[in-house]
């Protein structure tokens, strides 16, 4: 029996991840601000603090999976700060934390949840993404704030993205032993999206949204992906960030990727 830590995991996907993971005969701990092993707020420094410090004395330090699904959407009435905080920080620093313990782990094995807003948003304010990597945290917070967590959403979804793609061949985690991957859904049938669905100017958006199968998933369907980023047969699987949109990307952006390496500019004399 493996032990994985879900965070979400009281809703949608997350709840997806657990029911099939226990199923499976697996340990599941899992980690949400309700209905949870352990309850906390991962949109707050406190909250982080306080739900990895429960998470270590439940798993004993020894970690063989984790998926981080807790996430909140960008709505008009909704801070940035709270995209930013959740979104991104409440899955790097899990991840930051948890590194150690899945070290110690048997395939440890980690899927983060992005989106498909990363590439099917225009004008996503990728200033937003570079400072949640890249900057100081607090000045990332206060411009979430300032560009709104309606456009905040897809630039916390990219952050998350990249941090993946950056880390995943390091030393400290692929040289570990530990895969890093990224799911990115399209549009699914969760609390999330009937939250979407129910604000009067995004709700009329969501489903004028192309999705060339002519339907949205339902989050099994996420979570089978998820199942196999951390089973035995994936184990070759590093760095990658796995789109799952019923073809709404490639539709968008059919040649974008993949992006060939470009050839060396030729030296100036
Ligand atoms: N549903 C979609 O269409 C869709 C598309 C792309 C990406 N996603 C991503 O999938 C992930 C899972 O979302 P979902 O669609 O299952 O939605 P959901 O609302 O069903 O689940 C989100 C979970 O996060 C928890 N959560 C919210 N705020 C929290 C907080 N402050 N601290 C701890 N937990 C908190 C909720 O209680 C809930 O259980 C999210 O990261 C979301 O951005 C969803």
């Amino acid at each position: 029996m493996r032990t994985i830590v879900v965070t979400g995991s009281a809703s949608g996907i997350g709840a997806a991840t657990r029911k099939r993971l226990i199923a499976q005969g697996e340990r599941v701990i899992g980690v949400d601000i309700r209905d949870a092993d352990v309850q906390a707020d991962l949109s707050t420094a406190s909250g982080r603090r306080d739900a990895i410090a429960r998470v270590e004395h439940l798993c004993e330090g020894r970690l063989d999976g984790l998926v981080t699904c807790a996430g909140l959407m960008g709505l008009p009435s909704r801070p940035g700060r709270v995209l930013a905080e959740l979104n991104f920080f409440g899955t790097i620093e899990f991840l930051a934390a948890a590194r150690p313990w899945l070290a110690r782990g048997t395939r440890p094995a980690v899927v983060a949840i992005s989106s498909n807003s990363t590439t099917a948003m225009p004008g996503l304010p990728v200033e937003l993404t570079r400072l949640l990597l890249d900057g100081d945290p607090a000045e990332a917070i206060a411009y979430a704030d300032k560009v709104g967590s309606p456009d905040a959403y897809a630039a916390t979804k990219l952050a998350v993205a990249h941090w993946i793609r950056r880390q995943a061949t390091k030393p400290e985690w692929a040289g570990a032993g530990i895969t890093l991957n990224a799911v990115a859904p399209g549009k699914t049938e969760t609390g999330m999206l009937a939250e979407g669905r129910a604000d009067k100017t995004y709700g009329p958006l969501i489903d004028a949204f192309p999705v060339p199968v002519g339907r949205s998933a339902q989050p099994e369907e996420i979570a089978a992906l998820i199942g196999f980023l951390l089973s035995p047969d994936a184990r070759f699987i590093c760095g990658s960030v796995y789109f799952i949109d019923g073809g709404t990307d490639a539709q968008l952006r059919a040649n974008d990727f993949p992006a060939p390496f470009p050839a060396p500019r030729p030296k100036q004399a």
